[in-house]
């Protein structure tokens, strides 16, 4: 499915900012699965994802999806086969469009298509139909602009738009994450119902690990750009993963402690 071979990525080479994120990173993620990214901030989770989806080349190294080389691609084509949700509420959707105009962009994804023409009449009913999905009411305000929509009902709009044309690949970086612990919940289970019934390779960052063992089939975490773990989900303990988590951040926090000394 989604393979990465011999990754390599590092960032302002030769300055005192130069960080070495990945170094012959190695990664297969299998076909239908939910797997779950874990890591401590800075690990070079979103790096990945930004590899993966073209926001960001690799230095060397081959990262193919279904054996199409995404090296190749640039992160336009790569969207034709790659869905993305964001942390930011904002960045999935266009504020200043209507809820119907969002609906249609995303409908048109990698299509070459006229803004005088972006909604097609009758398509709407198939939109109303996937609104409907959401519980939301967000049915009866398609000619609604996002920007006056809730963080949640945008997050839960932009996950509808990514998952639209049943891309291969879903990608959600801690999406989530800005939402009110009841909203969170809503949109953690809207996207597993989701995501299980349209069957969709999904790779999903996250702090939350009582989340990460619930909604994954696979948990991977990540240190400075390494795989440390990399378990089936139904194998491990939130309390095992939560003793793996802490030893990994006191090792860092001592050798800040050894760095300061
Ligand atoms: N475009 C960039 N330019 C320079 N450095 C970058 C860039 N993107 C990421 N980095 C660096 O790479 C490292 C990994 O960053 P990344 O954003 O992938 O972390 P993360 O695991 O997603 O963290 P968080 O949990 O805080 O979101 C950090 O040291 C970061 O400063
Ligand atoms: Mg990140």
């Amino acid at each position: 499915m989604l393979k990465i071979k011999g990754m390599k990525k590092s960032f302002n080479i030769g300055t005192e900012n130069e960080t070495n994120i990945f170094q012959d990173f190695d990664l297969d993620i299998n076909e239908c699965e939910t797997t779950v990214i874990l890591g401590a901030n800075g690990c070079g989770k979103s790096t990945l994802f930004n590899m993966v989806s073209g926001v960001l080349s690799c230095d060397t190294g081959e990262i193919s999806l279904n054996e199409i080389n995404l090296g190749k691609l640039k992160e336009h084509q790569r969207a034709a086969h790659i869905g993305r949700v964001h942390q930011n509420p904002s960045l999935g959707v266009s504020p200043s469009l209507t809820i119907l105009e969002n609906m249609s962009l995303a409908d048109k994804k990698c299509t070459k298509f006229g803004f005088r023409k972006l909604v097609k009449k009758d398509r709407i009913q198939k939109y109303t139909d996937v609104l409907k999905t959401l519980d939301l009411g967000l049915e009866n305000k398609l000619n609604t602009q996002v920007k006056f929509l809730s963080g949640g009902q945008r997050q839960s709009l932009s996950l509808l738009m990514a998952t639209m044309k049943r891309p291969d690949l879903l990608l959600l970086d801690e999406h989530t994450a800005a939402l009110d612990p009841k909203t969170s919940k809503v949109v953690m289970e809207k996207t597993m119902e989701l995501v299980k019934k349209e069957n969709i390779t999904t790779l999903m960052i996250s702090h939350n690990l009582r989340d990460a063992i619930k909604y994954s089939d696979r948990i991977i975490m990540l240190d400075k750009g390494k795989v440390i773990l990399d378990t089936r989900s139904n194998l491990i303990s939130e309390t095992e993963l939560i003793k793996i988590y802490n030893r990994q951040n006191l090792v860092d926090s001592d050798e800040e402690f050894e760095h300061a000394v």
